[in-house]
Formats: structure tokens, sequence, C-alpha cells
């Protein structure tokens, strides 16, 4: 555990007055934490920007029904399985699926899964969830 430290910040007040109602929409119970939820954010954006080894999520919809697509879908997933730890597939109803794909691996290469997931045709929609393994993380 990692010993507490405190700084000051100096803020204008519009920016604060914004600030503290951001707090409160977020339920956070104090300022520090939320300080800290925005400081881990940008850390793990540069865990991204610097292709360090990270995790995340895709989803993507898309209806089974549409030609050659689970192949496809099945190939993608296939090419890239170093960087794919489990993934869900959820039938919706009787023509869509929901795909839950967890990934471990370099950022680069999960981007571009991702990438080549969204672009197929007749993907309804493909979401992306940036995360961290949470080592380098305190
Ligand atoms: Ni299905």
């Amino acid at each position: 555990m990692s010993n507490l430290v405190r700084f000051g910040v100096s803020l204008e007040d519009d920016l604060l007055n914004k600030f503290d109602r951001h707090i409160k929409r977020h339920k956070y119970t104090n300022r520090s934490e939320a300080i800290r939820d925005l400081i881990r954010e940008e850390l793990i954006k540069e865990e991204w920007t610097e292709n360090k080894e990270v995790t995340g999520a895709i989803t993507i919809v898309y209806d089974h029904h549409a030609r050659e697509l689970v192949n496809k879908v099945m190939d993608i997933q296939h090419d890239y399985h170093d960087s794919i730890l489990s993934t869900q597939h959820i039938h919706l109803d009787h023509h869509n699926c929901f795909e839950i794909i967890v990934t471990r691996g370099k950022a680069t290469e999960i981007e571009k899964l991702f990438m080549k997931l969204k672009s197929l045709k007749s993907v309804k929609h493909a979401g992306f969830m940036m995360a961290t393994k949470g080592k380098d993380l305190p």
C-alpha cells in the first residue's frame, strides 16, 4: 500500500463549480476520489497509446442470418486467438446475437481486432472499452 500524499490544486471557481457538479452526478463522496479516477483514466489511456499489455472488452451485435457473417466473425477471432481470453455469445432474439469478447494483449493488436470486427458488413453495432491489467496502476 502506498503512502497518502496531500497536494494543493489551484482552479478557477467556475471550473471547480462544474467539477463539483460532476462529482455529485457521478456519486463520488469527495473530490479526492474523483481526482484519483481522472488520473487513473489518463494513465490507462497512456498504456494504450504507448502500446503496453492491456485488457479490454469488445462487444458486437449482428444478425446471424447475414450471409457468411458468422464464419467471418469466427475466422477473425481465430486469427487473434493470442489476444482473446474469452468470448460470450448471447442469442438476443430469433435474429440478433450479442457477443462480448474479453481481450488481453498489446494495445495495437486489440485495436486491430476491433476495427476488423467493426468494419464487417452486417455488424449492427461494435463497442469498445479500454481497460488495464491493473498491475502498474496503484
Ligand atoms: Ni446467437
